[in-house]
């Protein structure tokens, strides 16, 4: 860098997302390249507010700070991301970084917050990379660049709902970055509700990446990868024409298979608790009673994600409130829904 003049700083948020299609198995010997396709909703309340400061200096420095404090473990984690793109932001080289984060929902809420904080992550170097180089911030390589970072991170930077992985299905569907569905999505679909089911806070039992490596000898694996192109496909035209009971069955079959797949690999691994199945059987039972179209997704956890149309919002809180709250630890759920993306703050 020229001169020492070089600094400024940039702030972005930019939320989780929920997987209706999941991702679960990576192609061996690539770079987070997915087995399948997958179909997110882009959360809204659940989101990370990442700020950098930058300063020209004569090499690469970072100091990263979360909720104010150090982080040594999150530290670690972003210091190997951004080595491994100085290619791709050269100006890394001779910068000093002060990245503070902060999540708006609990750290220990046993939800993961690796989409959320990597995509914000990448949207402020590339904030950083436009003020430096003039140009528009371009969205296509932020997913691109949010899905080296960390698999499913590449869904949330787009509002309302994503798709990641080539599929026919879908023309410029990429297994490099995700697409956004939200003008190909049914009006209900843009109001959704996710209202987060905490049943348990701890740390998961099986880190993502341990979860995807576990695919790569499981015997039912082909089969998944074949299933989960065949929902992505029926997914696709359920969303646009708004069939609530066909997207409860796919949630749902999803949900399921991904525990299955758990249950069946070796080691193998129960990520259920008791209280997730009390939750479903009695969300069974709601729905049988009522005929509201609501439905649940699991994420590789214990917590319950109860979908809903908001039409039926306020019946389906109740119910929370009423018959889920108490198999949910210290009472907590989130109420979030679809969201309009990232933003700068
Ligand atoms: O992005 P990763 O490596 O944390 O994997 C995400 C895997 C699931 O959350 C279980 C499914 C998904 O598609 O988000």
């Amino acid at each position: 860098m020229n001169e020492n003049k070089v600094h400024g700083s940039v702030k972005w948020q930019s939320p989780s997302n929920i997987a209706i299609v999941k991702y679960w198995g990576k192609r061996p010997g690539m770079k987070q390249i997915p087995q399948n396709p997958s179909v997110s909703f882009t959360l809204s309340k659940c989101r990370t507010e990442t700020s950098i400061d930058y300063e020209a200096s004569d090499r690469f420095g970072l100091h990263f700070y979360f909720d104010g404090k150090e982080n040594p473990e999150f530290q670690t984690k972003i210091a190997e991301f951004l080595k491994s793109q100085m290619a791709v932001f050269p100006f890394l080289n001779e910068m000093e970084l002060r990245i503070n984060s902060h999540n708006s929902f609990p750290h220990s809420s046993g939800i993961a917050s690796s989409a959320s904080s990597m995509s914000a992550l990448v949207l402020c170097l590339l904030d950083i990379e436009c003020a430096l180089k003039g140009g528009e911030l371009d969205l296509k390589k932020a997913s691109h660049l949010s899905r080296l970072a960390s698999g499913s991170a590449c869904r949330s930077v787009f509002p309302k709902m994503a798709l990641w992985g080539a599929t026919e299905a879908f023309q410029s569907s990429s297994d490099d970055y995700a697409v956004s569905l939200e003008n190909e999505i049914h009006s209900v679909f843009q109001t959704y509700h996710d209202s987060i089911l905490i049943v348990s806070d701890a740390k998961k039992a099986v880190s993502s990446r341990a979860g995807h490596a576990l695919m790569d000898s499981n015997p039912y694996a082909a089969m998944r990868y074949d299933q989960a192109n065949k929902h992505t496909t029926a997914l696709l035209e359920v969303l646009k024409a708004g069939d609530l009971g066909a997207f409860c069955r796919i949630a749902e079959s999803e949900a399921m298979q991904l525990h299955a797949l758990m249950m069946c690999s070796e080691p193998s691994f129960i990520l259920m608790k008791p209280n997730t199945l009390r939750i479903i059987n009695t969300l069974y039972e709601f729905r049988q009673e009522t005929d509201i179209p609501v439905c649940f997704t699991l994420d590789a956890g214990p917590n319950v994600h109860i979908l809903y149309p908001d039409q039926h919002a306020e019946l389906v809180e109740r119910f929370i409130m009423d018959e889920l709250e108490p198999y949910c630890h210290e009472g907590k759920w989130i109420a979030d829904q679809v969201g309009d993306g990232p933003s700068r703050c």
